[in-house]
C-alpha cells in the first residue's frame, strides 16, 4: 500500500482541489479518500475545462477511481445525495465509485441548526462543529446507522487490508494548519484535524505514506470572524485578482501576506516533502511581493527574487517547490 496526501498549509482555499486532480491524471491511483471536514469544504476543480465545486465527493470521480469519503469525515446525508446528482446531471460517472467509510459520522439537520445561530467563529453554517462535538460526546450517528447509506458504505479495514492490500491511494485533505483545531488560531479554528495526523485517524499505517504534498498559495486568506486582513487597499485588488470569495458560502475572504513562519511549522510537523505554490500569477498582476518571515515583512523587487526566497528556504529543508499559477495545472 502507498499513500499520497495533499494537505493545506495555510487557512484552506490553496488550490488542494487542482493539485489533487492535477495528480490524479499522472499517477495510477486505485483509490481517492477525503481524511477530514465535511460539507465546510469547497474544492473547485477545472475538468475538461469546465469548472465543478465539490464539498464532500472526493476528486477520484473526475478518473473513475473510487473515491470514498473517510470516517475522520462528517456528513449531511442530503448534502450527499445533492452531490452525487449534482455530479451526475454534469455527465462525471459515479456509479459504483462512492463510498462512505460506515464509521462516518452524519451531520443532522438539527447541527445545521444549531451551526447557522453561530455569531462567534463565522463558521460555514454547515453543522460541522455540533457533529463532531457529538460524536466526541459518543452520542452521534454513524453511516451505518442509515439504510439509505447502505449501497455506499465500506469498512475501510476490509477494503485496505483484507481486499486490496497493494492499493496506491491519494487522500486528500480539507481546510489546513491554521484552522486545525489543535494547532489552528484557537477558537478561530474548524472542528477537525487537519494534518497528516489525521490520515492516520481513518486507520492508514503511517509506513505507507510516500509523498506529503503540502499545497500553498502565493498569499494567504482566511474566512470567519477574526480580523485577518490589514489597511492597505492592495489586498482588495488582491482579492479581485485571485477571485477571493468562499466557494461554500459567497463570503469575501480576507487577505494577507503570505506567513512563511506558519507555514515552515506546517511543513515541518507533516513531513511535508512538496511544496506547491499555487497563484503565483494573481500577485504578478498586482505586481506586489512580499512575505512576513521572522515577524518582519519582506518585499522582493520582483516575481523571481520571492520564488528564489522559498526555493532556497526549501532546498534548506530538503524539499521541493513547486511554482503554479491559477489556471494552469501542475
Ligand atoms: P466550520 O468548519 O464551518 O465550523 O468553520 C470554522 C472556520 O473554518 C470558519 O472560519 C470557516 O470560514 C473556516 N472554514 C471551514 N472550512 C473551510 C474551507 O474549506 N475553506 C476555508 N475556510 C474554511
Ligand atoms: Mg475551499
Amino acid at each position: 500500500m502507498k499513500i499520497d496526501v495533499v494537505l493545506g498549509l495555510q487557512f484552506g482555499d490553496e488550490g488542494k482541489g487542482k493539485v489533487c486532480h492535477s495528480l490524479l491524471e499522472k499517477n495510477d491511483y486505485t483509490h481517492v479518500i477525503r481524511f477530514n471536514g465535511g460539507g465546510n469544504a469547497g474544492h473547485t476543480i477545472w475538468h475538461k475545462g469546465k469548472k465543478f465545486v465539490t464539498h464532500l465527493i472526493p476528486s477520484g470521480v473526475f478518473y473513475g477511481k473510487k473515491s470514498i469519503i473517510g470516517s475522520g469525515c462528517v456528513i449531511n446525508i442530503n448534502k450527499f445525495f445533492n452531490e452525487l446528482q449534482y455530479l451526475k446531471n454534469e455527465n462525471i460517472n459515479v456509479e459504483g465509485l462512492v463510498y462512505i467509510a460506515k464509521n462516518t459520522h452524519i451531520v443532522t439537520e438539527n447541527h445545521i441548526i444549531e451551526d447557522s445561530l453561530d455569531s462567534k467563529i463565522g463558521t460555514t453554517r454547515s453543522g460541522n462543529g455540533p457533529a463532531y462535538r457529538d460524536k466526541y460526546i459518543r452520542s452521534g450517528f454513524r453511516a451505518e446507522d442509515f439504510s439509505e447509506l447502505k449501497p455506499y458504505l465500506i469498512d475501510l479495514y476490509e477494503e485496505f487490508y483484507e481486499k486490496n492490500p497493494d492499493s496506491v491511494i491519494l487522500a486528500e485533505g480539507a481546510q489546513a494548519t491554521g484552522l486545525d483545531i489543535d494547532w489552528g488560531d484557537y477558537p478561530y479554528v474548524t472542528s477537525s484535524h487537519c494534518g497528516i495526523g489525521s490520515v492516520l485517524l481513518n486507520g492508514f499505517n503511517h509506513k505507507n505514506i510516500r509523498n506529503v504534498y503540502g499545497i500553498i498559495k502565493a498569499y494567504d486568506t482566511y474566512v470567519g470572524l477574526k480580523n485577518f486582513q490589514p489597511e492597505d487597499p492592495i489586498f482588495e485588488a488582491i482579492q479581485i485578482a485571485g477571485n477571493e470569495f468562499g466557494s461554500t458560502t459567497g463570503r469575501k475572504r480576507q487577505c494577507n501576506w503570505l506567513d512563511w513562519d506558519m507555514v515552515t511549522k506546517a511543513i515541518k510537523m507533516n513531513g511535508v516533502n512538496r511544496l506547491i505554490i499555487n497563484k503565483i500569477d494573481i500577485l504578478r498582476q498586482v505586481d506586489a511581493w512580499r512575505i512576513r518571515s521572522n515577524n518582519d515583512l519582506i518585499t522582493f523587487c520582483s516575481e523571481s527574487d520571492f520564488c528564489d526566497f522559498i526555493r532556497e528556504k526549501c532546498e534548506k529543508m530538503w524539499l521541493n517547490s513547486i511554482f503554479s499559477d491559477t489556471p494552469h495545472e501542475i
